[in-house]
């Protein structure tokens, strides 16, 4: 069991983006107001263009909001819209990433992939090898990770993308239809991997997905429609 599981690791609170002005002024996110919980994966559902991504990429803190602020661990990261800390940090230390394709670095190999993340923060070789290892060996990796990027599925390169997001352990994953490009049963497989790892390692995922299939293995599900987010009430999810 991790320590943190069920503690708020992320608090939003009337988070708003406004795109453009005049004319072409358009309300992407209305005010928002949500919490996530170590340990749960929600999954976001909506239409195209209803502002998903908007809101990802504003708590994953590479979107300024126009309004509103933002917690992670209890501690101000954005306070009335102003940052109030070193988002840059931040995003290193608190928060990993999963895009719809992997991103991998393709002139490193899957191992190196991630153990480049630790490594960027000063963590020693061997240290970031084991821990490398260790995480894609939970993933399902364990006989590939020394494969380049271009000679593994997209499943497999998703998979590497995985463990890049949570080798340094964040409090928070954000996750842009990570299985879009996926057949459904490997989009289940990453689902699964999402649910398994955010409960190891006490991250709270926020995943947007279209399969409604894989619905089964989260513990939320929120609906975005034209800027508003909505609870969608929770799941049948029995996780022991
Ligand atoms: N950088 C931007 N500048 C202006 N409009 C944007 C920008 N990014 C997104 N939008 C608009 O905001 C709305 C929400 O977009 P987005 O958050 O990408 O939705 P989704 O991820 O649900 O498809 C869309 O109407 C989109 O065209
Ligand atoms: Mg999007």
């Amino acid at each position: 069991m991790n320590e943190r599981l069920g503690k708020i690791v992320l608090h939003v609170e009337g988070l708003s983006k406004v795109y453009g002005e005049g004319p072409t002024r358009l309300e992407a996110l209305k005010p928002t107001t949500f919490d996530a919980v170590a340990g749960e994966v929600v999954a976001i559902l909506g239409p195209s263009g209803s502002g998903k991504s908007t809101l990802l990429t504003i708590i994953g803190l590479i979107n300024p909001p126009t309004t509103g602020s933002l917690m992670i661990n209890g501690d101000d990261v954005i306070k009335n819209g102003q940052e109030v800390v070193n988002l840059t940090t931040v995003r290193r230390q608190q928060l990993g990433y999963v895009f719809q394709r992997s991103n991998l670095i393709p002139f490193l190999n899957g191992e190196e992939n991630v153990r480049l993340a630790l490594e960027i923060d000063g963590v020693p070789a061997r240290e970031s090898r084991d821990r490398a290892r260790a995480l894609l060996d939970s993933l399902g990796m364990g006989g590939r990770m020394k494969a380049m990027p271009s000679k593994l599925s997209g499943g497999e390169q998703q998979r590497v993308a995985i463990a890049r997001a949570m080798i340094h352990q964040p409090s928070i994953v954000l996750a842009d239809e990570p299985t879009a490009a996926l057949d459904s049963s490997r989009g289940r497989q990453v689902m699964e991997l999402f649910r398994d790892s955010a409960h190891a390692n006490g991250a709270a995922v926020l995943v947007v997905t279209h399969d409604h299939r894989t619905l089964d293995l989260v513990d939320r599900v929120l609906e975005m429609e034209d800027g508003v987010l909505a609870e969608k009430g929770h799941t049948a999810n029995t996780r022991q």
